[in-house]
């Protein structure tokens, strides 16, 4: 079984890669279904063909399926939502604002991906392609298994002890409204849900994650910070794919600027990705539909590549808590160890060992903290952050 996600910023291709992926797959015969989680649909475009909310059949070993976002919602929301409803008429607030507030933005996507585990289950298929909403809402959509986690695994045992014992008493003191058992179901339900959708998606045997750029710096920029907060929350990245790139058979004075650009973008890619392959798609001369298209940009993907296959098993970077600061370790094979250099530039480490460089942004929680000390255990490098005001040295290991 393989699960392959498509993210990156609104508008690079994302759909178009996804679809043409799971052409490819489909193709080389795995029974494979393209299914997009992004509210604001467009795989149906992309096939020229109509696509439910159901899974529906595409081309042989293809099914394609655009989930009713909304449907997800009432499904694993509503039991939740009605006592949120309830808590806030108490409180004295309307039913219909009461009822605005409680929609949560994104939460209906966060739901779709429920289809993921659900898919996983029923051995229907050897490959599932996900087009993913832009990388903010992804990323968010992401991270929620562990909040809720969080949340869940600490608050609300005590919550629901508390009110097993209260809610005879309560309920004769006062109108306060106690959580039923079935909204405590419901959110334990969510809960499992979203935890063995966590556990497909950082499966590493199972899943990964590619990114589309262009190669402009606003993409490649927001696709970085994105490749970063993947790797903490243990999602891998095992490709990124540069799509729209100028090709060489353009030898137009007008684009002549455009490529140098490009050239020098490609130049950042690489060295903020690498060694997670990097994969090339041109800029062709019409929009990428229909299934012969998706097949040429397959090829034009891919080359000799088996698409299903894990492209690059990445070990993403991990912060830690170690003290009063935190280690970041990342992993950096085959670098020598000597003429070490690592400096900050605003929200940018920038590590250089002998001949490798590597960029990368900082998460939320290292962006206050200068660079201590940094020192290889094994073939990982671990860098220490702290409190303090000094400039961050560049330090020997
Ligand atoms: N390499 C390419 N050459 C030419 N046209 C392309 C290429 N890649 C994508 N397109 C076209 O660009 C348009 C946008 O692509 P697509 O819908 O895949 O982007 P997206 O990242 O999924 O967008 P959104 O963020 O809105 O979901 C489509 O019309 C598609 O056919
Ligand atoms: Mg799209």
């Amino acid at each position: 079984m393989r699960v392959i996600l498509f993210t990156g910023k609104g508008g690079v291709g994302k759909t178009t890669v996804a679809a043409a992926t799971a052409v490819r797959a489909a193709e080389a015969g795995q029974r494979t279904l393209v299914m997009s989680t992004d509210p604001a649909h467009s795989l149906a475009d992309s096939f020229e063909t109509r696509i439910g909310s159901a899974p529906t059949p595409i081309i042989q070993h293809l099914w394609g399926q655009e989930i009713d976002a909304q449907e997800r919602l009432e499904d694993n929301w509503r039991d939740i939502q009605d006592y949120m409803v309830q808590l806030m008429n108490w409180a004295g607030t309307e039913t219909i604002q009461a009822e605005e507030l409680t929609v949560i933005p994104g939460l209906d996507e966060i739901f779709a991906l429920i289809d993921v585990k659900t898919h996983v289950q029923s051995g229907k298929y050897d490959c599932l392609v996900v087009d993913c909403a832009p990388t903010a809402e992804t990323l968010r959509l992401l991270s929620l298994p562990e909040i809720m986690s969080w949340y869940i695994e600490r608050i609300f045992p005590v919550e629901r002890k508390v009110v097993k014992a209260v809610r005879p008493l309560v309920s004769r003191m006062t109108s306060l409204p106690i959580a039923s058992d079935q909204v405590f179901e419901a959110v334990e339900r969510l809960h499992r849900n979203l935890d063995a959708v966590k556990g497909i998606l950082t499966d590493e045997a199972v899943s990964s994650v590619r990114l589309v750029v262009n190669p402009e710096k606003m993409v490649i920029s927001e696709a970085r910070r994105t490749y970063t907060y993947l790797g903490l929350f243990g999602y891998r990245v095992d490709a990124v794919v540069v799509n729209r790139v100028l090709p060489p058979d353009v030898t137009d004075p007008y684009f002549g600027k455009w490529k140098d650009i490009q050239a020098e973008h490609l130049a950042t890619v690489h060295e903020s990705f690498e060694p997670v392959p990097i994969l090339l798609s041109r800029l062709f001369d019409r929009e990428m539909v229909g299934i012969p298209l998706l097949e040429e940009m397959a090829e034009e993907v891919y080359g000799e590549l088996n698409a299903v296959s894990i492209l690059h098993h990445d070990d993403p970077i991990r912060v830690r808590k170690r003290d009063d600061g935190y280690v970041l370790r990342m992993r950096l094979p085959f670098v020598s160890r000597d003429d070490m250099d690592i400096h900050r530039r605003g929200e940018e480490l920038v590590v250089r060992v002998g001949s490798y460089k590597r960029n990368l942004i900082l998460p939320q929680s290292l962006k206050r903290m200068v660079v201590r000390e940094a020192n290889f255990a094994g073939d990982h490098l671990e860098i220490m952050f702290g409190r303090g005001s000094q400039p961050a040295d560049p330090e020997r290991g």
